[in-house]
């Protein structure tokens, strides 16, 4: 049989082998040098467990809440995928978060990695509007008027602003088009585009290879004359299985103790008292009110223009003031604004 197969297909094990077996460095044998692989690994689960729930969903205003109540309350093993689809979003957006925490903390975006920071910005983006499109889907009040309140958002942007709350809306107001569009853009152009962005940036850490770093226990095994790599296939790829069998426990439990909820369907008549973002938003929510209108999306867009191109900012700081480590000081009071402005945000009754 295999003799047939490689007649037709010839196919060299060894030539893949060797193609995928780079040595990797000691350092990522800790957990937190090695957690690009956690985001890749939910977005596979996001993959598969998005793919069943769009067997039963509907997107159009008159359908989506009951599909989604159906999908909820009784397709079979529905509350569980829905579950582990909505929880995998929640772990794959902090993990995106971590990872780039790390990256940032230990100056990995410096040359000549400044590329594949912005690709990493690129999918950081991604995955926020991922997370903020399939929020909308529910069509609960919430989701609606999380929907609505983003679009006016948008439509603040100054000159384009009208164009992209348009795009989005798919008309002047929310319509019959909104749902479809949401949904294209949920479960289409973003998965492709995010998996579009992970190929090109585990390309490129494939060209560059990741940057390498020694800790003390290091030094010694070096100078013991121990080797400092380790293979990618099996070791690294069998701690990386680990950590996807210990993640989808965890994912099973989540879903489980705390399964997805539905809140009351949405009613373009009635604002809620109270319309909050998904948790990962309450940072940019907080931050637009507290300042006014157009300075409040400026500064979010400065911010946002800051974060892209900071590489090239902070390789200025160093290169031009005494400050080389001042990258690590904007990184922690940028972390306590965060925090701060997130937790403001989700004990505020408005
Ligand atoms: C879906 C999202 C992402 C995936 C799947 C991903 C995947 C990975 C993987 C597998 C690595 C190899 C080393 C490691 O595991 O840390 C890596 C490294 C890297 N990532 Fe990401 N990443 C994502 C998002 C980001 C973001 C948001 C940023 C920053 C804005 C970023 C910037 C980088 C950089 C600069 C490196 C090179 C690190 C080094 O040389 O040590 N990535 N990424």
């Amino acid at each position: 049989m295999l003799a047939w197969i490689k007649e037709r297909l010839p196919f060299d094990g060894n030539q893949l082998r060797e193609l995928t077996n780079e040595p990797v460095p000691n350092h990522l044998k800790r957990w937190w040098f090695a957690l690009g692989g956690t985001p890749a690994y939910l977005f596979v689960v996001q993959i598969a467990t998005g793919i069943l729930l769009a067997f039963y969903y509907k997107p159009s205003p008159e359908t989506a809440y009951e599909s989604v109540r159906y999908i909820t309350e009784t397709a079979s093993f529905g509350w569980l995928i829905r579950g582990v689809h909505k929880w995998g979003a929640t772990l794959m957006i902090a993990a995106v978060i971590l990872h780039q925490m790390r990256v940032y903390f230990t100056g990995a975006y410096r040359k000549p990695r400044e590329i594949n920071w912005m690709v990493g910005m690129c999918l950081l983006i991604c995955t926020l509007m991922l997370g903020f499109t399939g929020y909308c889907l529910v069509y609960e009040q919430l989701s609606y008027w999380g929907a609505a309140v983003g679009a006016n958002i948008a439509g603040g942007v100054p000159l384009v602003g009208g164009f992209i709350r348009e795009m989005m809306l798919g008309g002047e107001g929310y319509n019959a088009n909104t749902l479809p569009r949401f949904y294209v853009l949920h479960a289409a152009v973003l998965p492709t585009l995010l998996t579009l962005l992970v190929i090109i940036h585990i390309g490129i850490i494939r060209l560059q290879g990741v940057t390498e770093y020694r800790f003390a226990d290091q030094l010694e095994e070096e100078a013991a004359g121990k080797k400092q790599y380790f293979n990618f296939f099996p070791d690294h790829l069998l701690s990386e299985l680990i950590l996807g069998l210990g993640l989808m426990v965890v994912l099973s439990v989540l879903a489980t103790v705390l399964p997805a909820t539905l809140g009351p369907p949405a009613d373009p008549l009635t604002t809620p008292e109270v319309i909050k973002p998904e948790w990962f938003f309450y940072v940019t929510f907080r931050w637009l009110k507290l300042f006014s209108g157009t300075v409040a999306i400026l500064s979010t867009g400065f911010i946002a223009f800051i974060m892209f191109f900071w590489p090239f900012i902070d390789a200025r700081i160093r290169r031009h003031t005494r400050f080389s480590e001042a990258s690590v000081w904007i990184g922690i009071v940028g972390v306590f604004l965060i925090i701060g402005l997130t937790v403001w945000e989700a004990v505020a009754a408005h």
